[in-house]
């Protein structure tokens, strides 16, 4: 099995599924990653076939820049797995991280960074209304399906301030239109990873996104991170 091949499939839930059927319970599957999570991304870096992991720090960096942190600021990461993105801030300010995985938590901890870490889910986060004044969540929102997903985006403005930002980067496409060009392109290359990829997890429909956020009375800024990754920002 190539090595690509065999860690996209040691990332995603589609691997929990495989183990027990389905039965394998979300925390439980992500508690199995966290010891080797931080050596998969590195490893990844140089594997232009990896296309879960394609321009991962660079994603990254996109989302820090988009969030404009200032030393005032309360950051939330939702799904803030071994704190990678947290390692990579210089400026001061106030860290808060919320994951499923206690085993993720773990190795965040580990880190020694200066990050209030809990247990707890984008459908119910732990802290009150407006707390936060910018919130960022990368690679974890496609956990979720619609009706969750439209649950995280009402708790996300609930404990973010009136004026706060939020940046979602994750797995994407524009449109139905790109959805169907992608699935074009994978078959093309004969990427059956891919194409299970596509199917089994839930990539957001941006357009469908949009709508949802607009709600709020937000502008909404995209910008396109890799092939399947796009970085949202609500301002
Ligand atoms: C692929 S990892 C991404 C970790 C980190 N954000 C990064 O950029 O490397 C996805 C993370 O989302 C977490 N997660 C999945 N579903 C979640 C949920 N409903 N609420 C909070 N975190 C969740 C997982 O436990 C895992 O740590």
């Amino acid at each position: 099995m190539p090595a690509t091949f065999a860690s996209r499939l040691i990332c995603t839930l589609g691997w929990c599924r495989g183990q027990d059927k389905g039965k394998m319970i979300k925390s439980a599957c992500h508690d199995n990653q966290a010891e080797h999570y931080d050596l998969q991304v590195k490893n990844s870096q140089n594997d232009t076939s990896d296309y879960i992991r394609e321009n991962y720090a660079t994603i990254h960096q996109t989302a820090l820049h988009m969030l404009e942190l200032n030393p005032r600021d309360r950051l939330l990461d939702i799904g803030i797995g071994t704190a990678l993105l947290e390692e990579k801030i210089t400026t001061k300010l106030s860290f808060y991280g919320i994951d499923i995985s206690e085993r993720m938590l773990a190795k965040a901890q580990e880190k020694g960074l200066s990050i209030e870490l809990k247990k707890g889910s984008f459908l119910s986060i732990p802290y009150p209304e407006k707390y936060f004044t910018k919130i960022v969540t990368c690679f974890a929102f496609h956990h979720l399906d619609d009706t969750e997903k439209s649950v995280a985006i009402d708790e996300m403005f609930r404990v973010l301030t009136s004026n706060g930002i939020l940046v979602i980067a994750d797995f994407m496409y524009k449109n139905k239109t790109e959805k169907a060009n992608l699935t074009k392109r994978f078959t093309t290359e004969g990427r059956k990873d891919m194409l299970e990829e596509m199917e089994e997890e839930n990539f957001t429909d941006i357009e469908w996104l949009t709508g949802i956020i607009k709600r709020y009375g937000r502008k909404i800024y995209t910008r396109q991170g890799s092939t399947i990754s796009w970085i949202v920002k609500a301002a």
